[in-house]
């Protein structure tokens, strides 16, 4: 298998074994990414952390995997504080950092910011996010943290609840667990409903879809809820938002009758969409989530640097 120069732009980009090596890769990284081993691998290589939308987990883990690699970075977490104030474009942006780093990762409102970045960079791009688009590095670090728990990604049934209209990550993982069969239920009200064309490509898949608006529904039989914020900044207007902000709460009283082994996942940041008590439960799995973006990322800069 070769990732060497790869751009990682979209889930689609790998297919179902290639996803499977890249999680056994991130399973070595894991002492790495804890602290207990070191490791050099990528001395003398720069990454470029390009954010225009905010981030705490994704920019912070990737420059984490980098260093405890050996590697460094450079890089902005707000655009203001560059040329990009005075009107430069992501195009010639790009242009300059390819000549200043190795690999480079971008965070972007805009779908197709990060497969037009590949386009005029040499060194290979990593979508961090491109508006509603994809995140394929938090779809690997889920992928990942399902295994994990639950031994296999096949014959799970997975609730995603919430915004799936514009949470960008319960596409990319839709896209990517129907690589796998395990059977999917979306939660979420009429007006941010999984978009159709997810619903039909996993379909085609042979993936079990069922949808609804109720999460008292689905919760007691399912083996992995995933939940998401409802991406406030993505709505047209603030009425719109205000009709569905805060549906879905997840307290223990919800647990009730849930699986002993059920696992609550978020990409996170969380609003209120589960409460804090909820954290001290068997059933979180949203922090341990989180810190596997270090073991995955560093897999990755790895695999696109050549770095064995
Ligand atoms: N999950 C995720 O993308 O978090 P950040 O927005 O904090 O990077």
């Amino acid at each position: 298998m070769n990732f060497k120069s790869r751009n990682i732009v979209s889930i689609w980009d790998f297919t179902k074994d290639e996803v499977e090596f890249i999680l056994d890769s991130a399973e070595e990284m894991v002492p790495i990414a804890r602290g207990e081993e070191t490791n050099t691998a990528l001395s003398g290589k720069i990454l470029a952390t390009l954010f225009y939308e905010p981030s705490t987990r994704t920019r912070f883990s990737f420059e984490s995997a980098m260093k405890r690699l050996g590697g460094s970075t450079v890089g902005f977490a707000d655009p203001s504080g560059t040329s990009f104030k005075k009107g430069e474009t992501l195009a010639d942006t790009i242009k300059m950092v390819d000549a200043y780093s190795d690999v480079i990762v971008l965070r972007h409102p805009q779908e197709g910011s990060a497969r037009l970045a590949a386009e005029f960079s040499s060194k290979p791009v990593i979508n961090a996010g491109d508006g509603a688009g994809q995140h394929p590095t938090q779809t690997l670090l889920d992928l990942f943290t399902i295994r994990q728990a639950k031994g296999k990604i096949e014959g799970n049934k997975i609730v995603f609840v919430g915004d799936l209209k514009y949470g960008r990550t319960v596409h990319s993982l839709a896209y990517a667990l129907s690589m796998f069969g395990p059977e999917l239920n979306f939660v979420a009200p009429e007006t941010l409903q999984m978009p159709k064309e997810v619903v039909e490509h996993v379909t085609a898949c042979d993936t079990k879809v069922c949808s609804g608006n109720k999460l008292e529904d689905f919760i007691n039989d399912a083996d992995v809820v995933y939940v998401t914020r409802i991406q406030k900044e993505r709505f047209p207007d603030e009425a719109e938002y205000q009709k569905v902000a805060h549906i879905y709460q997840i307290k223990n009283t919800l647990l009730q009758n849930v699986k002993d082994d059920l696992i609550i996942m978020h990409p996170l940041p969380r609003v209120d969409e589960i409460a804090p008590e909820v954290d001290k439960t068997p059933h979180a799995r949203y922090f341990e989530q989180a810190f596997n973006g270090i073991p995955v990322r560093m897999a990755l800069l790895k695999l696109v640097l050549g770095v064995s």
